[in-house]
């Protein structure tokens, strides 16, 4: 066994997610900002940590909706840029990527028709408490997916998804690869006694 090392206090959840957070402001213009601290907390519900100053935060907070996408192999010079820009100062940031919005059909938010799955989101809940702020719980009311990424039941093939994972240790973007096993499934040996 190698020897180990205690590398101090970093945020060590390898993969997280790189999400693409879809808002309009008040007078309708699209923002969209990239969120790696993000995720699901129950099967109806996802939830995304912002930091207070961003375009993104203002908007869900006043419109109470807002969209989150996966972002994907072939738009990573986008994804990356929705993270680098801000709304507050380039007030053509999303139109400068050439990317297509579009209403939500459920609530009022853009859904950006180049990223393979969007979920749709109202806002449920703002936490804000003594450690935590912004931190933003979205109720799941529908999620559009690309047709190209479905299987032929009609589900998420998510090994057609090529999504983007964002590693907190470097700084660097992977992208999502082989399926290797099956959930609930490969630890199912383990579960036989041994005199089996
Ligand atoms: C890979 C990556 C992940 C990020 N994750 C978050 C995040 O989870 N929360 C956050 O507040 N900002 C995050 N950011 C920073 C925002 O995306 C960035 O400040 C952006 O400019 C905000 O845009 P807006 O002001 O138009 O909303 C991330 C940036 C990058 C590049």
């Amino acid at each position: 066994m190698s020897a180990r090392k205690d590398l101090g206090v970093i945020p060590a959840v390898f993969p997280m997610p790189v999400l693409m957070i879809g808002t309009y402001d008040e007078s309708g213009t699209v923002d969209v900002m990239n969120a790696a601290w993000g995720q699901i907390c129950e099967m109806d519900r996802v939830l995304v940590c912002l930091s207070p100053e961003h375009k993104t935060t203002a908007n869900i907070r006043s419109l109470k909706a807002f969209t989150v996408g996966i972002a994907d192999l072939p738009h990573m010079k986008e994804a990356d840029f929705f993270g680098i820009a801000t709304g507050n100062r380039m007030k053509d940031k999303f139109a400068r990527t050439g990317f297509t919005a579009v209403r939500s059909a459920f609530v009022n938010a853009p859904v950006v028709e180049e990223f393979p799955v969007t979920m749709e989101c109202r806002l449920l809940e703002q936490v804000d408490t003594e450690h935590l702020k912004d931190v933003f719980v979205g109720q799941i009311v529908n999620v559009t997916a690309r047709e190209e990424v479905l299987d032929s039941k009609g589900e998420i093939d998510a090994g057609k998804l090529q999504a983007l994972i964002y590693d907190p240790f470097r700084k660097d973007y992977y992208v999502t690869g082989d399926r290797v096993g099956r959930a609930w499934g490969e630890g199912k040996p383990l579960m036989r006694s041994r005199e089996e």
